[in-house]
């Protein structure tokens, strides 16, 4: 027989490349991230973030509702509190933006995944993500206990996933414990175990004002010049218990996302920060290229490098178009 290269015919109908394909993209894959603010009735437009709006709890909600009636399984929570301090005092109270934000929208969409970030650097006045010692470092093993009661309050007011996003060492463990001991044995934990110290986060800290006030964050965020430490932090998060883990930033950062996704045993997902959506926002403004599919591309990329979610600021959109179709 005659070897001659010929056109496959599995690229000849649309209906054939959709049987073949080796990955989708399903409203279920995404979570979208919220920003929730105090008062009542508040939907304040994020500069930094076009398309994106500070809530009010109850308006957080109201969103809540409509994402998930889009088809998207979880939200993440963010929030800014009415004041800050040194030690980040609102994290932990369950009054705080978030947690009454969650309390409501439990209430609203008891099936909608309720994914709180456990962070300090939106509530401390610093904006670092831990307590600071006197010489200015944030001091590790001090900050533990804190993320572990800002935990325990977000799991009180509903949370069904804990996302610590602060990268001190242990704290997976602490906050297991921290957990348990109240009695929360059934919250899981979304650990962002690989979470680079990146220049793509800019937007986000504006939306949360959790920019640091001195320094940055080299001493507890990972160097981005290493891959192969990704799977070092990666598993001994997994072995403190965590449930899932997050892949930080996304696109420049596939090969890391594709080596963790291979190594552990537990799911793995890749958020798409703030740059990412400000950078595709702002050419597409511009009429530099074609929003819609460039969206679809690049978190296609993401699922087929081997994220089994994506933490993204186009979720609802996507899922909403998704359902036109
Ligand atoms: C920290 C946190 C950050 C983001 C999510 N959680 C910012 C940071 O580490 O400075 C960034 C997300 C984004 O850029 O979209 N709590």
């Amino acid at each position: 027989m005659e070897l001659i290269e010929r056109p496959r015919r599995l690229r000849r109908s649309q209906t054939m490349r959709d049987l073949v394909a080796e990955t989708d993209l399903r409203a279920r894959d995404l979570v979208q991230p919220l920003f929730v603010v105090p008062g009542q009735g508040v939907r304040r437009p994020i500069a930094a973030l076009p398309g994106q709006e500070h809530l009010s709890p109850d308006e957080a909600a109201r969103e809540a509702e409509k994402i998930y009636r889009a088809g998207v399984p979880a939200i993440l929570l963010f929030g800014i509190p009415p004041e800050k301090d040194a030690l980040g005092s609102w994290a932990a109270r369950l009054d705080a933006p978030v947690q009454d934000a969650t309390r409501r929208i439990k209430q609203a969409v008891p099936e909608l995944l309720v994914i709180a970030d456990t962070c300090l650097c939106e509530y401390t006045d610093h904006g670092h993500c831990g307590v600071l010692r006197p010489d200015g470092m944030v001091d590790n093993d001090e900050t533990l206990p804190l993320l572990a009661a800002a935990a325990v309050s977000q799991a009180e007011a509903g949370a069904d996933v804990i996302a610590p996003s602060d990268m001190m060492d242990g704290r997976v463990a602490a906050l297991r414990e921290g957990l348990d001991a109240a009695g929360f044995t059934q919250t899981a934990i979304l650990s962002y175990a690989v979470k680079y110290r990146s220049a793509f986060y800019g937007p986000f800290r504006e939306a949360a004002g959790s920019a640091p006030q001195h320094g940055d964050r080299s001493g507890y965020q990972m160097d981005y010049r290493n891959g192969r430490e990704a799977l070092r932090e990666a598993s001994l998060d997994v072995s403190e218990g965590a449930d899932m883990l997050l892949v930080k930033p996304g696109m420049p950062y596939m090969d890391v996302l594709s080596s963790v996704a291979r190594s552990v045993g537990v799911p793995v997902g890749a958020y798409q920060v703030s740059v990412e959506y400000a950078m595709l926002e702002a050419a597409a403004e511009r009429g530099w290229l074609d929003r819609d599919q460039v969206v679809q591309e690049s978190l296609i990329g993401l699922k087929r490098a081997g994220a089994r979610f994506i933490v993204t600021y186009y979720a609802h959109e996507w899922a909403r178009r998704a359902l036109a179709r």
